[in-house]
């Protein structure tokens, strides 16, 4: 682990710890405010995630825009990482393999940013992060204590983007992520 950003920023820099390397345009690393209170974390960068090393700024990355500027989020003030920081082809849900290669960046990184609240975005983050025995459907809009963090895992926007319907659960967790996050600032 890296005590500071530049060297873990370094570290990750041309890594062919797994066989995404083999494919990827550019590494997405993340993005946003690394003191940030709030931290996003999905799966692996798209298409354009790719061409533009930045996360979310395909048509689920505009999905998520569109609901923080909703809650009056500022997508600069949170931080915004995946579990995988190179792109599968095809977008295939990444592999037990790639996904183990990878983590220990994003653990990096929430070590750094030391957010308070983390939204898992769909069953890939959930499952890395809060552990395998969680599904999606039952544990979303619940909120799971951890280590001094509190996760809100919910829909993957992708998710909304196939069944329109999973929109009305996903904005009531970010509601209840807004909410939340107002209640702490008063303490
Ligand atoms: N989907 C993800 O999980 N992450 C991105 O960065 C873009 C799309
Ligand atoms: Fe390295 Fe992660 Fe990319 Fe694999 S996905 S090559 S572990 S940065």
């Amino acid at each position: 682990m890296y005590s500071n950003w530049e060297e873990l920023t370094k570290s990750i820099q041309g890594c062919r710890k797994c066989k995404l390397c083999n494919w990827r345009k550019n590494i997405v690393f993340g993005q946003g405010d690394i003191n940030a209170d709030i931290m996003f974390i999905g799966e692996g960068p798209g298409a354009e995630e790719d061409e533009q090393g930045i996360p979310f700024v395909g048509r689920a990355g505009q999905l998520l825009n569109t609901a923080l500027k909703a809650l009056g989020i500022q997508r600069e003030n949170v931080y915004i990482a995946n579990i995988v920081k190179c792109r599968p082809p095809q977008n295939r849900n990444p592999e037990l393999d790639e996904m183990q290669a990878c983590l220990d960046y994003l653990r990096n990184q929430v070590i750094l940013v030391k957010p308070k609240i983390i939204v898992l975005l769909g069953k890939v983050a959930l499952n890395n992060i809060l552990g395998s025995q969680y599904n999606i459907s039952k544990a979303r809009g619940i909120w799971v204590e951890k280590k001094g963090i509190i996760y809100m895992p919910t829909y993957h926007p992708a998710a909304l983007l196939r069944d329109n319907s999973k929109k009305i659960d996903f904005w009531k967790d970010l509601k209840a992520v807004k909410q939340k996050y107002e209640e702490m600032e008063l303490v």
